[in-house]
Order: structure tokens, then C-alpha cells, then sequence
């Protein structure tokens, strides 16, 4: 009973998103030089990525995180975000970056800064894994991303489809019996 028999194809390897995460992690610690930012991871999702991004980032930083729900157990987005755990450190005056694992609708994220920018931080940027601006609702864009992706359902490294196959080392597409 291997997850990994669930999968219909490969969309990325482990190897790769190593690689693009790396990168990711490089460019944060040139903007932001002489700064100690903060990221605010958005759970679950991102809690793969995050961990990775982390270890690229060369500059004295901190993390917190939220919880929010925008989706049920299905593939499409309710469109309703609820917050379930806010931050435990005061964000003001600091340079937050928002660590997301896909901005899909941007409803969660559109939600989500303007929720912390009532709390006067000094900037606030969106890093995401994964966007797919062909599915935008919002007016939301990424500061910085590592892949754009096709309106496909995806899964893995942090990815969920009803709570399994966060733990896929790889991203990955579902065989269609799975999505019933
Ligand atoms: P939205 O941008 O408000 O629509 O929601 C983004 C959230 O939806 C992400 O943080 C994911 O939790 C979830 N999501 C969107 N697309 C996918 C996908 O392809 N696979 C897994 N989760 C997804
Ligand atoms: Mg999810």
C-alpha cells in the first residue's frame, strides 16, 4: 500500500524543487540585506517548503505561522477563509514575508495581507512554491514564486488532496480514480 502508486506522473522531482527553493532562498537574502525578516508561514502547506526555504536564507531571521481555512476537503476553493491560529509575535515595524505552498484564487491571500497589514508592519511580501494565475480571483500577486503551474490539481511537499500526500518527497498529478 505505497502512496507513491496513487500518482499518475511526476510533475517535479525532489531534485528540482531542491534546486528552485535554493534559488528562492538566494534572492530573499539579497533583497533583503541589513534586515531581519520575518516569515509567516500559511498552514499546513506550507510547512515542507518553508523548512527548506529557511535553511536557504542566509540572514538572522524568525519565523511564526497562521492557520487558515479557505478549502474544504475538495479541489475547489470555498471562498470563505476563517482564521484558526493567528500570530504570537507582534508584527509591527517588521518585515514580513508571507510563505505560502500555492497562491491558486488568492482569496486566502488577498484575505490574509490585508488582515496583517492592519498591524502596520514594514512591508509585507508573498513568497509561494507554486502559483497558478490562470485561477486568480483576486487582486494578489506573488513577490516571489518557483514555478507557475496549469490549472491541474497537484499534490506533495506540503500539498495536500483531503489531508494525504503532504508527505511526497516530489510533486505530483493524482490518478483520477483518487479525486471521487
Ligand atoms: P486560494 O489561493 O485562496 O484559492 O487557495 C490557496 C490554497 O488552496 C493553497 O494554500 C492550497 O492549500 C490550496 N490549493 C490550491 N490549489 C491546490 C493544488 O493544486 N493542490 C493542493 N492544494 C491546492
Ligand atoms: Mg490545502
Amino acid at each position: 500500500m505505497s502512496i507513491h502508486n496513487d500518482i499518475e506522473r511526476v510533475f517535479y522531482s525532489h531534485e528540482e524543487l531542491q534546486a528552485k527553493v535554493k534559488e528562492l532562498g538566494e534572492a530573499i537574502t539579497r533583497d533583503y540585506q541589513g534586515k531581519s525578516p520575518i516569515f509567516v508561514g500559511v498552514l499546513k502547506g506550507c510547512f515542507v517548503f518553508m523548512a527548506d526555504l529557511m535553511r536557504s536564507v542566509d540572514l538572522p531571521c524568525e519565523i511564526d505561522f497562521m492557520a487558515v481555512s479557505s478549502y474544504g476537503k475538495g479541489t475547489k476553493s470555498s471562498g470563505v477563509v476563517q482564521i484558526n491560529k493567528d500570530l504570537s509575535f507582534d508584527i509591527a515595524g517588521r518585515d514580513v514575508l508571507i510563505v505560502e505552498d500555492i497562491l491558486d484564487s488568492g482569496v486566502t491571500l488577498n484575505y490574509l495581507k490585508g488582515y496583517l497589514e492592519n498591524r502596520n508592519p514594514a512591508s509585507i511580501k508573498i513568497v509561494t512554491l507554486f502559483d497558478k494565475p490562470s485561477r486568480r480571483k483576486a487582486p494578489i500577486y506573488a513577490d516571489y514564486y518557483g514555478y507557475e503551474v496549469p490549472d491541474e490539481f497537484i499534490v506533495g511537499y506540503g500539498l495536500d488532496y483531503a489531508e494525504k500526500y503532504r508527505n511526497l518527497p516530489y510533486i505530483g498529478v493524482l490518478k483520477h480514480e483518487i479525486y471521487e
